[in-house]
């Protein structure tokens, strides 16, 4: 059968975690004539998809509870019954975890596609009839050719049933962004389809189409759409290097980096977005695709491409050492033993990621240089805090001695706080490391009184008012802002 005649009726989702869970809980909802099927190794988290509180699905994504609400139990199931979920599937997506390396060949760079492989091993064992396989998880660029091998091998021979089996292979990317993952599946700027078959391009096609229209829908071949994927990551990350790189500049010039931002964004060319300086990028996808790309780039011979890349992560960690630095600098050369306040840890607003959160090198250069760390976070747990660090919560201090026996000597310690005014009371400094909503309008002539004077507010995403921090009786850095 070919997958022009194939109507697909049932979907295989292998993965339920941040990608394959909302996208395949939209699919289920703008397709009800499919039947979709989620199932994952980890019973835990299949078990909290299937939570009858809706509070307490494993993923937080703002409007999903009421997609799965509407879809659950109707046409969208999750289970851990992955080969019986693999048999039945006209279309198995592929959405499971890639983490960088940690050894071997490739440490530090290429993705780990040890869950990938396995995946596909089990589909290429359980299948049955014709499958068409998608790669979903953000993978490096010709994971499909390893897929294809191992189900090529496959290919052809006589299944289970005694009937034959065949496959064809698809590449399709996620472009969702944390926090707005609905959005963007239900509003997508583009949806990009890449495969070798037209028919199997037509079959995803035609499930897409149910909401997006045609137009915006990409067709490539294969590793056009892989590398479109990276690329797309590795272009938005290099904005972010740019414009900290021009912050670092407006600091000792006398600039204000809002000012520029606004200025180059409104160029119709450059345009307004992702123009906004700050502590680094984090989150789990853009320096793992770029280092992807490095990694691609020196296996194909091209060191200079690779260096290119490269200089993108390393401006990024630059950036994070360098507000660690002049925190230290600004308090007369030294932290050990001051209190300091940290005002939000996760990668960004709206989310509890830590991810590769700036908050991690930032925090980690303080206790090394022996700071005494109040943390509060709406959303950050202080157990994920912890396991960030490497090191335990420390109790608070006795505000009636603020000399604890660590800060004596000199070890760099933290502590969860409950509140801002709890995290700022009796520190030398505050540091505004993620841009939360109620971090924007702070009542700092209050807090003020609560701080060692002279004090000191870092603020590393630019968000507060610094006409109100003056006449508070602080004093201020902000990113990219030589004006002050
Ligand atoms: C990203 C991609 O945007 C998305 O398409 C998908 O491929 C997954 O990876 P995500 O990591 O969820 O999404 O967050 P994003 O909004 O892209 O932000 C990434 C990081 O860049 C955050 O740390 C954020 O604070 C930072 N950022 C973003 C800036 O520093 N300045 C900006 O102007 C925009
Ligand atoms: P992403 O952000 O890419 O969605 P997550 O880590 O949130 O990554 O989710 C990936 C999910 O894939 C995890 O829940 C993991 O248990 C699951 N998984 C990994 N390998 C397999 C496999 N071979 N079969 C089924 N599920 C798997």
């Amino acid at each position: 059968m070919t997958s022009a005649n194939l109507q697909i009726r049932t979907i295989c989702c292998i993965g339920a975690g941040y990608v394959g869970g909302p996208t395949m809980a939209v699919i289920a909802d703008r397709c009800p004539e499919i039947q979709v099927n989620v199932v994952d190794l980890n019973l835990e988290r299949v078990n909290a998809w299937n939570s009858e509180d809706l509070s307490k699905l494993p993923v937080y994504e703002p409007g999903l509870d009421e997609v799965v609400q509407r879809t659950r139990g109707r046409n969208l199931y999750f289970s851990s019954e992955i080969e019986i979920e693999i048999a039945k599937a006209d279309m198995v997506f592929i959405s499971v975890n890639t983490p960088t390396k940690t050894k071997g060949l490739g440490s530090g760079q290429a993705s780990d596609l040890r869950w990938v492989e396995a995946c596909a091993r089990q589909v290429a064992q359980f299948a049955r009839g014709h499958t068409i396989v998608v790669e979903k998880s953000t993978l490096p660029v010709r994971t499909a050719a390893a897929i294809q091998t191992i189900l090529r091998a496959a290919d052809q021979q006589i299944g289970t049933q005694g009937e034959s089996r065949t496959f064809e292979i698809l590449s399709n990317p996620e472009f969702l962004s944390e926090g707005t993952a609905i959005r963007d599946l239900e509003f997508p700027d583009r949806v990009l389809i890449g495969g070798e078959s037209s028919e199997a391009i037509e079959a995803l096609t035609s499930i897409y189409s149910k909401w997006v229209p045609l137009s915006k829908i990409l067709k490539t071949n294969l590793w056009s759409s892989e590398l479109s994927k990276l690329s797309a990551n590795a272009f938005l990350a290099q904005r972010i290097s740019s414009i900290n790189a021009v912050a670092a500049l407006c600091e000792v010039t006398g600039g204000d980096v809002r000012e520029v931002s606004k200025a180059i964004g409104s160029d119709s060319r450059i345009g307004p977005k992702f123009l906004n300086s700050g502590p680094g990028f984090g989150g789990s996808c853009f320096q793992k695709d770029i280092l992807n790309l490095v990694y691609l780039c020196r296996h194909f011979g091209l060191p200079e491409v690779a260096e290119y890349w490269e200089k993108v992560v390393s401006l990024n960690t630059w950036q994070q050492h360098r507000i660690a630095r002049l925190v230290v600098e600004k308090l007369f050369g030294t932290v050990t033993g001051k209190r300091l306040a940290i005002l939000g840890f996760s990668f960004k607003a709206n989310t509890n990621d830590t991810r590769e959160s700036p908050a991690i090198r930032i925090t980690k250069d303080l206790l090394e240089e022996g700071a005494q760390l109040a943390i509060f976070d709406p959303k950050v747990t202080s157990h994920q805090i912890g396991k960030d660090l490497a090191l335990s919560a420390s109790s608070p201090p006795d505000d009636r001695n603020n000399s604890s026996q660590a800060a004596l000597k000199g070890e760099g310690t933290w502590w969860s706080s409950t509140s801002v005014e709890n995290a700022l009371t009796g520190t030398d400094a505050v540091l505004i490391l993620t841009e939360w909503e109620q971090f924007h309008d702070l009542n700092w002539a209050r807090l003020g009184t609560k701080m060692r004077k002279p004090a000191w507010v870092f603020d590393t995403r630019a968000i507060v008012d610094p006409e109100i921090i003056k006449s508070a009786g602080l004093k201020l850095w902000q990113v990219g802002n030589g004006a002050e």
